[in-house]
């Protein structure tokens, strides 16, 4: 089969996404796929029909790969692509949509408020400080909500810290998420699946750098995943179900990476949802994969099944 790997990208995140698409590629060659590498840009329709593909494995990530976009246009094409659909992308890649819906659903994520650029333009900067700290309380995180790899995030400790990051936010988006920072066990579950999931053993992140940030994500080294996490059983079962009923709340296919926080009473609250997580050497999705005796080329080979069925 003809698979055209989808890599690099116009986002944030093309390094990544750059690093993913490489390993996607190695692991489908190594499987007797005849793999084709393409580099995402605005001729991508004029590429991909010129290749002909049986099947398109996006390892995009970001705007225009993980939010629907280039989902969009393979649906046009009537290419089968790996992973979610184009309103499960768009969903998941947005933080304020992903919480309303979680919120509606019930399901538990760290209470939260937007800022939009009317209520910037309105209130003088001291009110709008005044009113999110009232609803918020410190510390908080200011968060971009359509970018990935923890780029946009700000932790804010100190009342001075907050008005500099909202601005910083606003750089990449026209409405910030902010939310309150719970301190706690940050795990991540990934699920395999389109409608028989698999919940694959949860990964406990530790973060060497005090933050899970971009630098701790891809630097070897800076950050530790613990499989299995080191929470009780009764826990770990509650972020495997949450995670099932989150990613059958944002109507996910494929696979997903759902990040959650545990608080120090042993709560779990959904952060996000990534529709397309990170494939690199230092990502976490395969080395759940591996924990459940999954190796990378046979989850590869999986993923392109899955965009089969
Ligand atoms: N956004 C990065 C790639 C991840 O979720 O792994
Ligand atoms: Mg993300």
């Amino acid at each position: 089969k003809v698979v055209a790997v989808l890599l690099g990208g116009l986002s944030a995140e093309r390094e990544v996404s750059l690093k993913t698409g490489e390993a996607v590629y190695e692991a489908l060659k190594s499987k007797g796929y005849n793999a084709v590498k393409v580099d995402v840009d605005r001729q991508v329709v004029e590429k991909l029909k010129k290749i002909n593909p049986d099947v398109a494995f996006i390892a995009l990530h970001g705007k225009f790969g993980e939010d629907g976009t280039v989902q969009g246009v393979l649906e046009m094409l009537g290419i089968p692509y790996t992973g979610s659909g184009v309103l499960a992308s768009a969903v998941a890649m947005n933080k304020i949509a992903t919480k309303k819906i979680l919120c509606f659903e019930k399901i538990p994520t760290p209470p939260f408020m937007v800022v939009d650029s009317i209520m910037r333009e309105k209130l003088d900067e001291k009110t709008l400080q005044k009113q999110i700290i009232s609803k918020i309380n410190l510390p908080l995180v200011i968060k971009a909500p359509s970018q990935g790899s923890t780029i946009g995030v700000y932790f804010v400790k100190k009342e001075e810290e907050l008005l500099p990051s909202l601005k910083e936010a606003f750089r990449f988006d026209e409405e910030i998420l902010i939310e309150r920072f719970i301190e706690g066990t940050e795990v991540t579950a990934s699920v395999l699946g389109n409608k028989d999931l698999i919940a694959l053993p949860l990964i406990e992140i530790v973060s060497h750098t005090g933050v899970y940030d971009y630098e701790a994500k891809y630097t070897p080294g800076l950050s530790e995943h613990i499989i299995p996490a080191r929470i009780p059983p009764e826990t770990d079962l509650a972020v495997k179900n949450l995670a099932l009923k989150t990613y059958r709340t944002i109507g996910c296919r494929g696979l997903a990476r759902v990040d959650f926080i545990i608080d120090r009473q042993g709560k779990p609250y959904v952060l996000e949802v990534n529709t397309i997580p990170g494939m690199t050497a230092t990502s976490l999705f395969p080395d759940a994969a591996r924990a459940a005796g999954i190796e990378f080329p046979d989850l590869i080979h999986k993923l392109v099944e899955l965009a089969l069925e």
